[in-house]
Formats: C-alpha cells, structure tokens, sequence
C-alpha cells in the first residue's frame, strides 16, 4: 500500500483538524503561524493553489497516509524547477501521533522515487535545522547528502535560523 497521494481539496477539513492538534509540535520547525492558518477555509484554500501550481506543472502536493487510510501529515515537492537545473525542493511532516513509526521515512521514499522516474528530475534539495536529527535520519535513509550550512537561511518560528543542506542526485544520471 502507497503511503502518498496527491492531496484534493475535499482534504482541508481534515488537514485543518490535524494541524491544529498539532499546533504546538510543529512550532518550532515551521514559520510562524497566522491565527487564520489554522481554519478550514484557509486550509482549502491552500490546498486549492496548491493543486493549481501541480496542474503548472510546479509542485507536487502530497498527504501521507496511517494504515487507516488518514492523513497523518504531508510531503510537498515545490520549487520544480525544469531547463539546466532539473531540480526541486522537498518538505515533509508528520503529525506527532504517528511519529516514530518510520511513516516519514516509508513518504519520503515514495516521494523521491517520483521524482526521479514520473518527473524526471535530476536533483533534489531539502534542509533542516541542525538539531532536527530525526528529519536527518528520513534524509540520510533516502539517499541524501549533506553538502553544507547556510547561516539565516529560513525564517522559522520567528527567527532567522541556520540549516544543513541536503540533495540527493538521480541513481539513472
Ligand atoms: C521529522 C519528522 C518528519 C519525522 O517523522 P517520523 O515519521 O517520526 O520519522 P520516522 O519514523 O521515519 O523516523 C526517522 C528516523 O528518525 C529517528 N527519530 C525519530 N524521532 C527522533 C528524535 N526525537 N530524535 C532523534 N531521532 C529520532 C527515528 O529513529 C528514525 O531513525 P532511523 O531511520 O535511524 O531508525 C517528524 O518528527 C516531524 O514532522 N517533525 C516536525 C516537522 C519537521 O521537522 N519536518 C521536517 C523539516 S526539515
């Protein structure tokens, strides 16, 4: 059974309940947060111009899915960029409840798979927080490299932050 799929739109009222439950675990690895983040219809109407940049051709949108077939968080590839640079920017999350049971993992997987043979990209990128060992382990499992820091580089949780840089190039180039 896939762990992904493409999100829809009919997903917000769900997302929306998740990210709520999850409002103070993501905190302190994601910018800050409107309190209008959190409502239905901001979630829908997120999910709607994602699904827009997918039909562009931009971005790839996924939930991650429990064994009960809900969302238990998610996996985007954004920023596709096509002509010399092949390449794409991955992110991902899983909600608290189902952490530890090697989901973002199994997501991640699925999702560098895709874009290397459906897309076919040449390269992806991904980077975290430098205590963020978890993420690094998802990004170690899956054929990712570290090829530096850069200082500043994300504003999250309202600070300007340092992160490692990750990329994993296409087994087939
Ligand atoms: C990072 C995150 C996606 C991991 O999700 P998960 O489904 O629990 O990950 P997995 O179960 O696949 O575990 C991945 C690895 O991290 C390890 N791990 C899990 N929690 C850990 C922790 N708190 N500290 C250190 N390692 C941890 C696991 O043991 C596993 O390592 P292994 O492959 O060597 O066995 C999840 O914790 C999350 O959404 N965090 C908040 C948002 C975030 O950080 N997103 C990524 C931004 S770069």
């Amino acid at each position: 059974m896939p762990t992904t799929r493409l999100f829809t739109s009919a997903d917000a009222p769900e997302l929306a309940a998740l990210v709520r439950r999850n409002r103070d675990f993501l905190a302190p690895w994601e910018p800050e947060r409107d309190e209008s983040y959190y409502a239905t219809e901001t979630q829908h109407a997120r999910l709607q111009h994602a699904l827009r940049e997918h039909a562009a051709g931009r971005m790839v949108p996924l939930a991650i899915l429990d064994d009960a077939d809900r969302i238990a968080g998610g996996v985007t590839v954004n920023s596709i960029d096509r002509g010399a640079f092949q390449s794409a920017a991955i992110g991902y999350w899983v909600s608290e409840s189902h952490n530890g049971r090697g989901l973002a993992t199994r997501a991640v997987a699925e999702t560098v798979r895709m874009a290397f043979t459906d897309l076919g990209l040449h390269r992806l990128q991904a980077e975290t927080l430098p205590h963020n060992t978890a993420s690094q382990r998802v990004l170690l499992s899956n054929g990712f490299t570290p090829y530096g820091r850069a200082p500043e580089y994300l504003r999250i949780a309202g600070r300007w932050q340092e992160h490692i840089l990750y990329q994993a190039i296409t087994p087939s180039s």
